[in-house]
């Protein structure tokens, strides 16, 4: 099987089927990076470039593992040693990059809609990696490929995302597909960080994180985006971590083993504490997971097929 759309663009408006067919297809990959030898030839002779205008580590890394086990071959831009740094347009620089016969374009852009723009303008698969406060769609599928490797399910599970809402794609891209697989989503933050009509997407908001971790099977928590404290759109980082941090009493609070997850970079003492993430998250299984995740996303892309035994 493969994906009926060239492009990867967001998680708004794909069909369950679609969402089970990456994270299957994720599981059958994700054994690959457990061998001696992490390497198939299902993309071998295609060529991946991974595009970002802005920084990151799991997320370029993760792209550049993936092709680099499907025997493609990966070319990393660095837009700040490229001919952006001299004025470069979008959409020159993609061009450019489509001239010497790319298959796959991986994009991370501070402006909402960039993939789109170059999705409709090249011929080869362009990926989300980012873009703005729109969407990440890979950090949804590896979160709901997580979440269901850990409870089995996502149809009836309750997960609840605090944090910075209004700012994060990471958010956006999980509570549409999280609600498209039949789970319940709550989401909790300074009424500030919590975008208007955010309820039409799916989600339940909360103002009282302990309310809203009350029972939850996943508790997600997001990345404080300290950048924007100049805004004031909380009062300081104090008080954010004693209202929405995460810390080990909370925790106990929930009432049963919720799966504690974090997108990462964390803020260790602002939304989650060092204790927590480290002897009661499943923060590097997600990181882990991106890696099978994005290997059949560009699997499915170009075209899908059998994996290798
Ligand atoms: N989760 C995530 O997107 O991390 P990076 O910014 O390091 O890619």
């Amino acid at each position: 099987m493969a994906l009926s759309t060239k492009d990867l663009l967001g998680i708004k408006g794909m069909a369950a089927d679609e969402i089970k067919l990456i994270l299957d297809t994720a599981a059958t990959f994700k054994d690959v990076s457990e061998r001696d030898i992490k390497k198939v030839p299902t993309l071998r002779g295609k060529t991946v470039i991974n595009l970002f205008y802005e920084a990151s580590t799991r997320t370029r890394t993760s792209f550049e593992l993936a092709g680099k086990r499907l025997s493609a071959d990966v070319i990393n831009i660095s837009t700040s040693t490229s001919s952006v740094t001299k004025g470069e347009t979008l959409l020159d620089t993609a061009q450019n990059i489509e001239a010497m016969k790319s298959d796959i374009i991986i994009v991370r852009h501070a402006c909402s809609g960039a993939p789109e723009f170059l999705a409709h303008r090249l011929k080869s698969s362009v990926i989300n990696a980012g873009d703005g406060f729109h969407e990440h769609p890979t950090q949804a599928l590896l979160d709901m490929f997580t979440i269901r490797e850990k409870l089995g399910r996502l149809d009836g599970v309750t997960v609840a995302i605090v944090g910075d809402i209004l700012h994060s794609r990471v958010a956006r891209s999980n509570i549409y597909g999280l609600a498209t697989m039949g789970a319940t989503v709550r989401v909790c933050g300074p009424p500030t960080m919590v975008p208007p009509g955010i309820e039409k997407m799916g989600a339940k908001v909360y103002s009282d994180m302990d309310e809203a971790v009350q029972g939850a099977d996943v508790v997600m928590m997001l990345r404080l985006q300290l950048e924007r404290q100049a805004a004031g759109l909380f009062p300081g980082v104090r008080e954010y971590a004693r209202l929405f941090g995460l810390n080990r009493a909370r925790l106990d609070r929930v009432g049963k083993n919720a799966i504690v997850m974090h997108p990462g970079p964390m803020n260790r003492g602002v939304e989650i504490a060092s204790d927590v993430a480290d002897n009661s998250s499943v923060i590097l299984d997600q990181v882990t997971n991106g890696v099978a995740v994005r290997m059949a996303v560009m699997f499915l892309l170009s075209g899908g097929a059998k994996p290798e035994a």
